[in-house]
């Protein structure tokens, strides 16, 4: 039975994770090594319910009591849980890591899922002790309002594992997808064409970064690709390009584009660092 859940990681992922698990009832941690990050995440989640209080979706009380089932902690030691998420940096040495750290802190039973758009479960799985508690669980921006979690199933992870992270996804709310290990899961693999064809016709100066947005939104798609990347991050977007470029042996569809290499060199990060392919 899952009754509390870590979030490691408090940027634009895990501060929306932590806050969903907190609006659906479960006691929630949440772990960043950054200070400030931390005090940033504490200022979106008031929003965010301030927000919903406003719209009279929730009550001051209710408020309250979700905000007070969040403990923000810089410290590792605090992360004790039946469920950890992590939502750190895109880096598969990192998130190894931080999973090592984690293990000696809690249970064997402790479940780690991984938030990661495009690193190998598989790989991951191979450095961690317990191996078969681990899993992916790929939430989408924002965590706090997107129904569909792909939930990933390793060659190591066991069944159980995946029907409690399941059981926790229609908890929170959402709609998850079991699928297995492969490079991008399902949507970062369909979606990569969406970012990198955009890019392709703006590099090519067949249309200008706002025509894009507009025209694709026009014919259906909620955001552009330009926008949808400013959200998503342009550091952790080019790095699921390459992670996706690099697991298809530098196939020439999945080459990152040179526009989101220089985004990212200028720190042009998109919303979460003020400017990106727009300025906000
Ligand atoms: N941004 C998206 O749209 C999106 C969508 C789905 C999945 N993801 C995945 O979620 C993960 C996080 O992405 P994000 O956009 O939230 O990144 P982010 O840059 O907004 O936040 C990452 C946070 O991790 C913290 N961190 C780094 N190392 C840490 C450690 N060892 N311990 C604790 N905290 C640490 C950083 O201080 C930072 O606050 C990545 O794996 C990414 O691929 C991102």
């Amino acid at each position: 039975m899952i009754n509390n859940i870590c979030v490691a990681g408090a940027g634009t992922m895990g501060s929306g994770i932590a806050l969903c698990a907190a609006q659906n009832g479960f006691d929630v941690i949440l772990f960043d090594l950054n200070s400030q990050v931390l005090e940033k995440a504490i200022s979106s989640i008031e929003k965010n319910l301030t927000s919903l209080l406003e719209k009279n979706k929730i009550s001051v009380a209710e408020k309250e009591s979700i905000f007070n089932r969040i403990k923000f902690t810089a410290d590792i030691h605090s992360c004790k849980a039946s469920l950890i998420i992590e939502a750190i940096v895109e880096k598969m040495t990192v998130k190894t890591e931080l999973f090592n750290q984690l293990a000696m802190i809690n249970s064997t039973e402790t479940i780690f899922a991984s938030n990661t758009s495009s690193l190998s479960i598989d790989e991951l799985q191979k450095n961690i002790p317990n191996p078969e508690r681990v899993a992916g669980m790929h939430f989408f921006n924002p965590a706090q309002i997107m129904k569909l979690v792909e939930v990933v199933k390793a060659s190591k992870t066991d069944d159980h594992v995946i029907e409690k992270i399941v059981s926790v996804c229609k908890q929170l709310q959402k709609t998850p997808v079991v699928c297995i290990d492969a490079p991008g899961f399902i949507v970062n693999r369909v979606a990569r064409h969406y970012y990198l064809e955009a890019m392709r016709l703006v590099e090519k100066g067949i249309a200008p970064i706002e025509t894009v947005d507009t025209v694709m939104e026009a014919s259906g798609f909620k955001m552009g690709p330009f926008k949808l990347m400013d959200l998503i991050g342009n550091d952790i977007n080019l790095a699921v390009t390459q992670s996706l470029y690099d697991a298809f042996n530098h196939e020439t569809r999945f080459q990152p584009s040179d526009l989101q290499i220089n985004k990212v060199k200028a720190g042009e990060l998109g919303r979460k660092s003020g400017k990106g392919f727009y300025e906000y």
